[in-house]
């Protein structure tokens, strides 16, 4: 028995990953909340024929709360990708300005509703959204540290594929990007030059002039989306793709009680953890990190051995645009009401 909350389901991620939810057995039942449509996303999905129950909830007025409660009651896993999109020549962070409320409004209903419910957050600017759910659940008394998360899958998705296509380039080997998953992850944040790419054994058959072409890509694969969107929207269907892997995973978890191997923003500093450099936790409390995860959630966070001089560098400069990317979220949190 698991039920799902799907904050902003009616969006262009909202929807696909409703979907995808929708046809996982182990969801018994599926909650749909927007501020839009929600109600006809559930009745669209409802001719589906699976035992699973949905439901959609949209507020009545702009002060309405108890549809967002109702949509969040016994809730065992929340997700989160409502908020707003990028345009071409916006970053992520152009979107805290709206963004930040909507989390942090969804959130506090979240700590109040279903305290003990899973929290995962899409919503952008990632890096900063994370510490604004953390900070508010802190201030409602309603914070585990090894229950929320910021979804940065997507980031492992692209890696999988701009790797796999970079080694066919280089000598000719048709690789199954799904032999990759879990050997190259990428760790650090959701943005630019936060997104660290993890290669292991692969690192070695890259020339250096594929490897810049294939970091480029992953740490700036949003802008493709965004660029080729032109205007409307950035990453929807690979980011529900991205976003059911990580969620079906935990659901994984909690219906039979398994423990899964995955990688997430989480807050790593009151969380069993080995191997976290100095040069990460000497100045930052978050990162995305590979970790074993259970019913209770986070049970214990690796650090990736054997990173080369390069990655070594590429953490350092990651940690660098963290800490203010971090500080933001938190101080949003500690300047509002
Ligand atoms: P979208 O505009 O298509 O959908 C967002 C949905 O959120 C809309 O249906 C909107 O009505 C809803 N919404 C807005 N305010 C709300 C509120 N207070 N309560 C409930 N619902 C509300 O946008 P999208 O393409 O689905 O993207 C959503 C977010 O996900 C953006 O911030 C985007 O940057 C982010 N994103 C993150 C990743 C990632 O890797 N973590 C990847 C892609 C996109
Ligand atoms: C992505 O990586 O595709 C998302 O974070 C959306 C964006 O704004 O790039």
């Amino acid at each position: 028995m698991v039920k799902v909350t799907v904050l902003g389901a009616a969006g262009g991620i909202g929807q696909p990953l409703s979907l995808l939810l929708r046809l996982n057995p182990h969801v018994t039942e599926l909650a749909l909340f927007d501020i839009v449509n929600s109600e006809g996303v559930a009745v669209d999905l409802s001719h589906i024929p699976t035992k699973q129950k949905v439901y959609g909830y949209g507020p009545k007025s702009k002060t309405d709360t108890t549809q967002l409660k109702a949509a969040l009651k016994d809730a065992d896993v929340v997700v989160i990708p409502a908020g707003v999109p990028r345009k071409p020549g916006m970053t992520r962070n152009d979107l805290f300005k709206i963004n930040a409320s909507i989390v942090k409004g969804l959130v506090h209903q979240a700590g109040l509703v279903c305290p003990n419910a899973f929290i995962c957050i899409i919503s952008n600017p990632v890096n900063s959204t994370v510490p604004i759910a953390v900070e508010e659940l802190k201030k409602l008394g309603a914070y585990n540290p090894a229950k929320v998360f910021g979804i940065t899958t997507l980031d492992n998705l692209r890696l999988e594929e701009f790797l796999s296509l970079a080694l066919k380039r280089v000598n000719g080997a048709s690789i199954d990007p799904a032999d990759l998953r879990g050997d190259a992850i990428s760790i650090g944040g959701h943005s630019g030059s936060t997104i660290v790419p993890v290669l292991n054994s692969w690192a070695s058959s890259l020339p250096s002039s594929v490897y810049d072409t294939l970091l480029h890509r992953v740490q700036y694969g949003g802008d493709e989306v965004v660029k080729a969107k032109n205007g409307r929207g950035s990453a929807t269907l690979s980011m529900a793709t991205a976003g059911y892997r990580f969620v079906s995973h935990l659901v994984e978890a909690l219906a039979d009680d398994l423990i899964v191997d995955e990688v997430a923003f989480i807050k790593f500093d009151e969380l069993p953890a080995k191997g976290i450099p100095n040069i990460v936790s000497s100045q930052i409390s978050y990162f995305s990190l590979p970790f074993k995860l259970g019913r209770s959630g986070v049970k214990f966070v690796q650090f990736p051995k054997n990173l080369s001089d390069k990655e070594t560098k590429l953490v350092g400069i990651a940690v660098k645009q963290l800490r203010g990317e971090i500080d933001t979220g938190v101080e949003f949190v500690h300047h509002s009401k």
